[in-house]
């Protein structure tokens, strides 16, 4: 590696321990503090993910580190602080709670930082680095690593916090984007330690088409999708806050869906199901997928929730997949 991102590590390595400490046990991280607390992280959790707080001041980061020995050209390209027209330097995260962001290794080479105010953008990253490409790293892969492996299954997330909820309730095998869409780079990393990849993002519309196309990519490398159910208006994290450890394990985590439930789910906002032509075109979308299918015990399982759904018989709509798959050949 080289003798600068050597160095960058070293900062980072620094501030994730000043941050810390500064949340856990001093005054000038109390707001840090009384934010994890309010949202149900507890102590165990702060320590283990090196959660922190970056004061809110305006060079605290920069002055730390310059009097450490870094330069301050350094601390620019590691993300941290930004240069002003005057040549003065600014931190990058003021007033934020941290997520340190570590790679595979365990070390940290990024922060998610977030807003305790409703003031400016709710998540700050650290810029990109050489040693920071949001769209190669998963958060948390490192401590999920052995438990992925040893369930052969990895649930993934859209937010940190959903992974630090998850993770106190006792669900380890999880990880998350850092606010992008899942890369074909994230997707044959999982893909090298399991068969099977839970999506679980949060409820919402977005939630909901990032879901499909996380889940086309992981399928494209090979892997085994589920898909997780949640409200609308929920997220990992809230789900677990309000219904608890248990639930999140047994109604969302063990009832999740397979891509076909979620598939036919998922497609029906583009029809009007009460039209004919429509109702009639999406049964055609359906069954295209379903002809994907190679096993017929699986096929026909599905068959039966759309002939059940639309008043087709069971022959008709299976006779239809046989067609489509001859002409696929
Ligand atoms: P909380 O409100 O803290 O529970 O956050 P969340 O994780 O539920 O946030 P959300 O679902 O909106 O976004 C999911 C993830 O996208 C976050 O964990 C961040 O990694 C990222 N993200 C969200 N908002 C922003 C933003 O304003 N800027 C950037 N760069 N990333 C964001
Ligand atoms: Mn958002
Ligand atoms: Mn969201
Ligand atoms: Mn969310
Ligand atoms: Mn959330």
């Amino acid at each position: 590696m080289s003798l600068e991102n050597q160095n960058i590590l070293s900062a980072y390595e620094w501030l994730t321990k000043l941050y810390h400490h500064l949340l856990r046990f001093t005054k000038d991280g109390k707001e840090g503090y009384s934010y994890f607390k309010d949202r149900g992280v507890m102590d165990e959790s702060i320590d283990e993910f090196q959660l922190g707080f970056a004061p809110n001041v305006k060079d605290f980061t920069a002055e730390f580190l310059v009097k450490k020995g870094f330069h301050q050209q350094l601390l620019i390209k590691a993300g941290l602080v930004t240069l002003k027209d005057d040549n003065s330097v600014t931190d990058r995260f003021r007033g934020r709670v941290i997520f340190p962001i570590r790679n595979h290794l365990g070390k940290t080479v990024a922060f998610g930082a977030r807003s305790i105010t409703d003031q400016g953008p709710k998540y700050l990253n650290s810029s990109e680095t050489e040693l920071f490409q949001k769209g190669k790293l998963l958060f948390n892969f490192d401590l999920a690593k052995r438990y992925i492996r040893k369930e052969s299954e990895a649930v993934l997330f859209e937010g940190y916090m959903d992974v630090i909820s998850a993770y106190q309730a006792g669900v380890k095998n999880v990880v998350a984007t850092m606010g992008t869409a899942l890369t074909e780079s994230q997707a044959k990393l999982l893909k090298r330690y399991v068969d099977t990849v839970i999506l679980c993002y949060d409820g919402d519309r977005a939630g909901l088409e990032a879901t499909y196309k996380a889940a086309n990519l992981l399928r494209s490398v090979g892997c085994i999708v589920k898909i997780a159910k949640l409200n609308e208006d929920m997220d990992p994290d809230s789900f677990i806050k309000e219904n608890g450890a248990e639930a999140f394990q047994n109604e969302v985590i063990k009832a999740s869906d397979t891509f076909i439930s979620f598939y036919m789910r998922f497609m029906k906002q583009d029809y009007n199901l009460s039209v004919e032509g429509d109702r009639i075109n999406y049964i055609a979308t359906i069954l295209n997928q379903l002809a994907m299918i190679d096993s017929p015990v699986e096929r026909e399982y599905y068959v039966k929730e759309l002939s059940n759904e639309f008043d087709f018989s069971m022959d008709t709509l299976t006779d239809e997949i046989q067609t489509i798959r001859q002409k696929k050949g």
